[in-house]
C-alpha cells in the first residue's frame, strides 16, 4: 500500500473513532425529554409540551446533535416559563440543534392583552432559552406569549435561519415580544434570521464579540444594544448586513443613567438599511431608568468609538426625528464616524448634544 494510503486510512480510522460514541434518543413526549445528558443524537418528535412545564434538553455533552422531526407546541398556563431551554454539559460544550423548519407554537394568542411583561396575564418567558454553545438553525419560533428568544452562552454560538413569527401579536395585542435577548455572551453569532415582531429586534445587554448579520427586522423596535444596566459591558458588535422594516427605531444604544461599572465599546454598523421608521433614526441614549427616558444624563456610562464603516447604511424615516444622541458630559468618546450612515424620508431633524460625531 502507498504510504499516503495508509496515513489517509489511519487518518480516517482516527476520525471516525472521534464521533461522539454514545446513544440515539428519540424525543416524543415530554416523559422522554428527561435524562437525554447521555444521548449523542437526540430527535425531537411532535407532542404538545404540558402546561406549566420546561422542556429542558441539560448538561448535553460536547458533540451531541438535537435534530427536530416534528412541531412542538406548548400547553397553556399562566407561569414564569420558559417553556423550552436547551443547556450544554460546560461553557465550551458544543451542540447542534438542526431545527429543520419544525415550528415551536407558543400559543400567544390566548396570552396576548396588550400588556406583555407590565400586567395582565402572567407570561411565561423567555420561550426559548439557548445556554448552549454550537449552532441553532432553520427553527420557526411562533407566536410567543412576550420574549422569543434569550440567549446566555458563555461559549461561542452561531444562530442562523432561525424565523421568530409574532406577526399575528400586531393585530391581537403582543407586547414586548422580542426576539433576541443577549446577555453574558462572548462570541455570539446570529445571522439569516427573521423577526416579526413588536418590541426589540435585538436586545444585546451584555456581552462581547457578538455579530448580527443579515436578518430582517419587521414591525418592532429595532436593533438595540442595551437597556445597558451596572455591571454590564458590550465590547465588540458588528450591525452588518440588515434590513429593518416598518420598526418605530431603527438602530439604538440605550444606558441607564447612574449605571456604576458599566460601559459600551467598539460598535460597528455596515450595510445596514431600514425603511418606514416612525420614531427614531439612529439613538444613542444615556438616560434611561425603569420609568422610561428622562433627559437626565448626570451619571452616564462610557459609550466608545461607535462607527458606520465599510457601505453605507440607510435609514428612510415615515415620521418622528432622524436621530437623536444624549450623552452625559464626556461619557461619549473616541471615533463616531457616521459619514456612512444615511437618513432621509419625512422626520423632524436630528438633535445631539454632543459635538465629536464626524458626519
Ligand atoms: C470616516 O469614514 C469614512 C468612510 O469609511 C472615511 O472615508 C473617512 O476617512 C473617515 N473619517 C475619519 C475622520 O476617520
Amino acid at each position: 500500500m502507498h504510504p499516503s494510503l495508509v496515513f489517509l486510512l489511519a487518518f480516517v480510522a482516527l476520525t471516525v473513532q472521534a464521533a461522539p460514541a454514545g446513544k440515539s434518543c428519540v424525543v416524543d413526549s415530554f416523559a422522554a425529554s428527561k435524562n437525554v445528558a447521555d444521548c449523542a443524537t437526540i430527535t425531537i418528535k411532535s407532542f404538545t409540551v404540558p402546561a406549566g412545564q420546561t422542556l429542558a434538553l441539560e448538561k448535553l455533552k460536547d458533540g451531541t446533535v438535537v435534530n427536530f422531526a416534528g412541531d412542538l407546541v406548548f400547553g397553556y398556563k399562566e407561569w414564569e416559563g420558559p417553556l423550552f431551554r436547551v443547556s450544554g454539559a460546560s461553557d465550551s460544550a458544543k451542540v447542534t440543534v438542526n431545527g429543520n423548519g419544525h415550528v415551536l407554537d407558543g400559543q400567544g394568542p390566548l396570552y396576548w392583552d396588550g400588556k406583555g411583561g407590565n400586567g395582565g396575564k402572567t407570561k411565561p418567558h423567555p420561550m426559548v432559552k439557548l445556554n448552549a454553545a454550537g449552532t441553532v438553525s432553520q427553527l420557526v419560533i411562533k407566536n410567543t406569549p412576550a420574549h422569543a428568544v434569550s440567549v446566555g452562552a458563555k461559549g461561542a454560538l452561531v444562530i442562523d435561519r432561525v424565523t421568530i413569527d409574532d406577526s399575528l401579536g400586531a393585530t391581537k395585542g403582543g407586547h414586548n415580544t422580542d426576539c433576541f435577548d443577549v446577555s453574558s455572551v462572548n462570541g455570539l453569532t446570529i445571522q439569516n434570521s427573521i423577526c416579526k415582531n413588536q418590541d426589540d429586534c435585538l436586545a444585546l445587554n451584555d456581552g462581547k464579540n457578538v455579530k448580527f448579520l443579515n436578518n430582517q427586522c419587521i414591525g418592532g423596535h429595532g436593533i438595540s444594544i442595551g437597556s445597558i444596566k451596572a455591571g454590564k459591558h458590550v465590547d465588540n458588535v458588528l450591525i452588518q448586513g440588515n434590513t429593518i422594516k416598518d420598526n418605530t427605531i431603527a438602530l439604538r444604544i440605550k444606558s441607564y443613567n447612574g449605571a456604576k461599572d458599566a460601559s459600551v465599546s467598539n460598535i460597528h454598523y455596515n450595510d445596514n438599511h431600514a425603511t418606514g421608521i416612525t420614531k427614531f433614526g439612529m439613538m444613542v441614549v444615556e438616560d434611561y431608568t425603569n420609568s422610561g427616558e428622562t433627559g437626565k444624563v448626570d451619571k452616564a456610562i462610557p459609550i466608545t468609538n461607535v462607527n458606520f464603516e465599510g457601505k453605507p447604511s440607510t435609514i428612510v424615516m415615515n415620521g418622528g426625528q432622524a436621530y437623536k444622541v444624549l450623552c452625559g458630559k464626556n461619557t461619549c468618546t473616541g471615533s463616531w464616524n457616521w459619514s456612512l450612515l444615511k437618513i432621509s424620508g419625512k422626520s423632524k431633524a436630528g438633535t445631539s448634544n454632543i459635538n465629536n460625531i464626524k458626519w
